[in-house]
């Protein structure tokens, strides 16, 4: 049996979690700091950095209680070490270094995003995913589209070519006039609208594997704002934050319209790349894989069994992380006390190589 504490705070959630052998989660503890930002419409990285040095040390603590065990009891303990922000990160990998120290623990430093993949493993029924396994991780930083051969084994087949999915939901919910963050309060909206309402463009229906939604985003400011601002006219970066939503329009048309443009350019690629590589099972991953347009989508877009974490797990947690670190526990790799963050790491293959 074996028992990982996993933390993680490369964003703006605090996480901890203690899982036994890769899948099944003894306790998971979120202090989310989403109120904390809504009043910016965004995460502010200041605010995020100090948030997390309040809150680590009470959901450390409360992971380790709830999961009925004492800090001796532990294996190993895992930490997010990129990509994020590199102060939140330096909260996080601090604390476990720390710990790891003072409990004389192994310490494993994990990539963020292959903690979103292995937030597949925590769902039921624990059936083992079939390799090779088609991934796309759509959260608020990243878009990537990932073939997944095995345990720490990536090729990355595409991505976003400037915003990220989560990203885009959150730009265009500002838009709207919806609050922080966009992805949530968007889906609601678009329950009730329709999403035939507007003909926001098609998929890029190139041959690569990449994605972009800037130009989607800049479409719905055209189709639903005035542009008060010069820089809102020139559509500069951030011009989302000038644009005035028109009296006429409504939100949940919009709403609506833009999620059915943003979920179709996701599954048409997916589901093609599916199929070229010959995978077994396709792997949604990341916060808009909570979105159910989006599953639902994937789901007709293929004959192959699609699978998504539980909605608890879509968004950033530290039970994935502590489940990305168990394969690699479990294959010697360790990392040494002086490690550094990575706020821009890739997720590469090396995982089970470097050890
Ligand atoms: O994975 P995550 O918690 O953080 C990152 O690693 O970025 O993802 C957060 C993102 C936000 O952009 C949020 O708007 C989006 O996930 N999101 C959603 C939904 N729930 C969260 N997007 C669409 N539909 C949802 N239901
Ligand atoms: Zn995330």
């Amino acid at each position: 049996m074996t028992r990982i504490l996993g933390i993680e705070t490369s964003c703006d959630e605090t996480a901890a979690s203690v899982v036994q052998d890769g899948k099944t989660i003894l306790s998971n503890v979120v202090a989310s700091q989403i109120d904390l930002h809504a009043q910016y419409g965004g995460v502010f990285p200041e605010v995020a950095s100090r948030a997390h040095v309040e809150a680590i040390g009470v959901v450390v603590e409360q992971a380790v209680q709830d999961a009925g065990i004492t800090m001796d009891r532990l294996d190993a303990i895992a930490v997010t070490r990129g990509p994020g922000l590199v102060g939140s990160l330096l909260v996080g990998i601090n604390y476990a270094k720390g710990l790891a120290l003072a409990a004389n623990k192994p310490l494993l430093g994990i990539n963020h995003l292959e903690g979103h993949v292995y937030s597949l493993w925590l769902t039921e029924p624990r059936r083992d995913v079939q390799f090779p396994a088609l991934v796309l991780i759509v959260s608020g930083g990243h878009t990537e589209l990932l073939l997944m051969t095995g345990h720490g084994q990536y090729e990355r087949l595409g991505g976003t070519l400037d915003d990220a999915a989560g990203e885009a939901f959150d730009k265009v919910g500002r838009v709207l006039g919806l609050p922080f963050p966009g992805g949530p309060n968007i889906e609601r909206a678009a329950q009730m609208g329709n999403a035939h309402a507007f003909e926001f463009p098609k998929a890029r229906t190139d041959e690569s594997y990449d994605f972009s939604f800037s130009g989607l985003k800049t479409a719905v400011m055209r189709e639903v704002t005035v542009m008060p601002s010069a820089a809102a006219r020139r559509r500069e970066p951030g011009a989302e934050k000038h644009a005035i939503l028109r009296s006429d329009v409504s939100v949940y048309d919009a709403a609506a319209s833009f999620q059915k443009a943003l979920v179709e350019a996701l599954v048409t690629k997916t589901a093609r790349a599916a199929k070229a590589r010959n995978v077994k099972e396709v792997l949604l991953a990341g916060g808009v894989s909570a979105n159910t347009a989006l599953r639902m989508a994937m789901r007709a877009a293929t004959d192959l069994p699609v699978r998504y974490p539980p909605l608890n797990l879509c968004t950033d947690n530290a039970a994935m992380i502590a489940a990305a670190a168990y394969h690699r526990f479990h294959a010697g790799l360790r990392d040494e006390l002086d490690m550094d963050v990575k706020p821009m790491w890739h997720l590469s293959s090396t995982a089970y190589s470097e050890g």
